[in-house]
């Protein structure tokens, strides 16, 4: 009896360091992050959230991450913004906008890591229309990786943003 205890304390003692993958679903014409910002209540730690290689993922409102501590994001689908500059200036104007498209609240060991496969992995801000337009009005800032202690970035690849990402 003794015996079984003590078993299942270790058991539990190594699941709870486990990392659990999250594959980020997707669904056609729709925005993609209100799924995703609701599943990360439940893995702000130890999880590795994957955009999976041969999905365009719409990001259509702004990606705000909790605090995160042994997380590692993976980008090896490709992620869109809106296309149009009205949809996002509107977003980007309103207040409580975060201040970037993605921006990672803070937290402890955290790698954000992109893909080698050069048609996969891309996050398409979509910036053309600006640069031709000569338009900055509440243009969004791509990605902000800030207030992380041990952070990491990789191999991400960003497809005309419309301005620089921010650190
Ligand atoms: C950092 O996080 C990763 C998961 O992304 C985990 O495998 C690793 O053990 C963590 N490192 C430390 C020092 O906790
Ligand atoms: C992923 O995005 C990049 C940049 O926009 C693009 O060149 C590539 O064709 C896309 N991949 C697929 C499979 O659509």
């Amino acid at each position: 009896m003794l015996f079984g205890v003590t078993t299942s304390l270790l058991a539990y003692a190594c699941l709870a360091t486990a990392v659990t993958t999250f594959t980020v679903p997707h669904l056609a014409g729709q925005d993609d992050t209100p799924a995703l910002l609701e599943a990360m209540k439940d893995l702000s730690s130890d999880s590795t959230i994957l955009f999976e290689s041969g999905i365009t993922y719409n990001i259509f409102t702004p990606i705000q991450f909790p605090e995160l501590t042994n997380v590692e994001i993976r980008i090896e689908g490709n992620l869109t913004y809106p296309t149009d500059i009205p949809t996002i200036q509107k977003i980007v104007g309103a207040a409580g906008f975060p201040g970037s498209w993605i921006t990672f609240t803070g937290g402890t060991n955290v790698t954000l890591q992109g893909s080698l496969d050069p048609h996969w992995g891309w996050i398409d801000g979509h910036g053309q229309a600006w640069w031709d337009a000569q338009n900055q009005i509440n243009r969004p800032h791509g990605i902000a990786f800030s207030h992380i202690n041990n952070g990491v970035i990789r191999n991400m690849k960003i497809w005309k943003v419309s301005s620089h990402p921010s650190r």
